[in-house]
């Protein structure tokens, strides 16, 4: 949707009726899931959002729910249908216009629409699937049993389209400039004429996200750059000086490296690191916001997956996977208020930003690194002694990705080091040493990643250099596992 410059959020289904009419969206979309209707706990909304006469499209799940609710009939299928299904067009006036009668689609569900709820026609039908798309155009409800959002469905892109400008009349106004128009209005809106500190790591959100806040309030920003020890080799250098070439706003420096690695001393597990370092960091921008006058906020470069991947989808508890410290990681009492200009963007809309906003490209392009940086990255407890073996390793490995001439078709390089040892030999001695894995991958948001398929010679020349040059290693391996169900950091 975003691709057509349609703005679009995601909100889990026990969203109030309030909160729908405040947003007054042009359209709304269910989507699917992996649940039945026929479980009890199969998430539901309330009936009442079908009656607010805005313009709907159920996707699996999405579909059946929406039957569900008009007293269609939903029942199992006795043949399952799973990825390339062809489906049979048998209307094609709005939501499948300019198809031709027969198109490939992905299907991937057991449940289906057996029976027409009142009022529906059936705009669509597979070999097992008699109702594979309906709408009721009156009410302007549409469902699809198939799933038009992944590249498996090659027109699905042009259902969405149809979707979005013929049934809910959007205008496709949504862009990077009109972003900025908005984000810089909002951004003056919520500050009014206080200060803001902003955390600036150096990385392609934070620094857009102050590259904003710049052009919004200019010399009220105070960026904090905090050295809390995790960094890559010469990383503090690399951020100091370009943004000292580039921008002319008010930089503070503050070195915490050894309170981070007091505080982190023996701990091994990769939630507490992660809340620990969290909370570090928010203290220190405290500490260092009370040194400056009329600071009451506090800017982060938090992105759309992070408010996503941190928030239940079931209102109670759901499966936490990391806390983020961006969002996770936030103490409950918190001195400074929070603006997250990027909160509704994905990593690929932010460096479309960084281009609008005529960013460098050593900023808008370099690697994503996270917030609690190489103590994510070595798996057990963190020394200073680890973390410069682990700085080697990395810095040889993204020269030899840049050397290579992919750095830009990476989405992520790192390395990461083990809690073992392992058994070499070196010379004619028996070595018994550290082990670096390293882990490149492809991918587009960061939501899902596949391992990328380096050049041998790359990771042979990579492998063979981090040896000899660091002293501790005797192994390398390289991680061949796709998120999901891996992750891209290891911990
Ligand atoms: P995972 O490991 O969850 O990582 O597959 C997805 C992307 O998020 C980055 N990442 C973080 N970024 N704070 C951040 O700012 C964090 O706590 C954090 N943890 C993971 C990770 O590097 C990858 O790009």
């Amino acid at each position: 949707m975003r691709e057509y410059n349609v703005f679009c959020e995601i909100h889990p289904p026990q969203i109030s009726i309030k909160k729908i009419k405040e947003i007054n969206p042009q359209g709304m979309i269910f989507s699917g899931g992996p649940s039945s209707l026929t479980q009890k706990n199969a998430p539901r909304c309330k009936k009442e959002i079908l009656s607010l006469g805005i313009p709907l499209l159920g996707i699996c799940y999405g579909m059946q729910l929406i039957a569900h609710f008009f007293n269609g009939k939903v029942g199992k299928s006795s043949a399952r249908e799973y990825g390339k299904t062809y489906l049979c067009i048998d209307d094609r006036k709005d939501l499948f216009s300019g198809m031709k009668k027969n198109i490939i689609t992905w299907m991937s569900h057991e449940d289906k629409v057996t029976g027409l709820p009142n009022g529906f026609i059936r705009l669509a039908h597979t070999r097992n699937s008699k109702i594979a798309s309906f709408a009721d155009r009156k009410r302007k409800i549409y469902g699809v049993q198939f799933h038009p959002e992944v590249v498996h469905t090659p027109q699905g892109k042009e259902i969405i389209k149809n979707f979005l400008f013929k049934i809910c009349k959007c205008k496709g106004l949504w862009t990077m400039k009109s972003f900025i128009k908005e984000s810089v209005k909002q951004i003056r809106q919520q500050v009014g004429n206080a200060s803001v500190v902003c955390g600036l790591s150096g990385g392609v959100d934070s620094s857009v996200c102050a590259i904003l806040l710049h052009k919004a309030i200019d010399k009220r920003l105070h960026c904090i750059f905090v050295n809390n020890g995790l960094l890559r080799n010469n990383e503090e250098k690399q951020v100091k000086d370009t943004f000292k070439k580039h921008y002319s706003m008010q930089f503070h420096y503050a070195d915490a490296e050894a309170l981070f690695l007091r505080k982190l001393k023996n701990i091994t597990d990769p939630e507490k690191k992660r809340k620990i370092i969290g909370k570090l960091f928010i203290e220190i921008f405290e500490k260092e916001a009370k040194k400056l006058t009329n600071i009451t906020f506090l800017a982060q470069g938090t992105l759309y997956p992070d408010v996503i991947e941190s928030c239940s989808v079931f209102g109670g508890p759901s499966a936490v996977i990391k806390s983020h410290h961006n969002v996770g990681g936030l103490p409950e009492k918190m001195d400074l208020k929070l603006v997250e200009p990027l909160r509704f963007l994905f990593k690929d809309e932010v460096r479309l930003l960084g281009e609008a906003l005529g960013m460098p490209d050593e900023i808008i392009y370099r690697h994503p690194f996270p917030g609690p940086g190489l103590a994510i990255r070595i798996l057990g407890a963190v020394t200073k002694e680890r973390l410069d073996i682990l700085r080697q390793a990395d810095a040889i490995f993204i020269e030899e990705i840049k050397s290579a001439g992919l750095y830009r078709d990476v989405w992520q390089a790192l390395s990461v080091l083990l809690p073992v040892k392992s058994v070499g030999v070196m010379g004619d001695e028996r070595t018994y040493e550290n082990v670096v894995a390293l882990r490149a991958v492809t991918s587009v948001d960061g939501m899902t990643a596949d391992w990328a398929k380096l050049p041998m010679e790359l990771l042979e020349k990579a492998s063979s250099r981090i040896i000899n040059e660091i002293k501790g290693v005797n192994r390398v391996v390289y991680d061949i596992s796709s998120k999901p169900p891996a992750t891209i950091e290891w911990e």
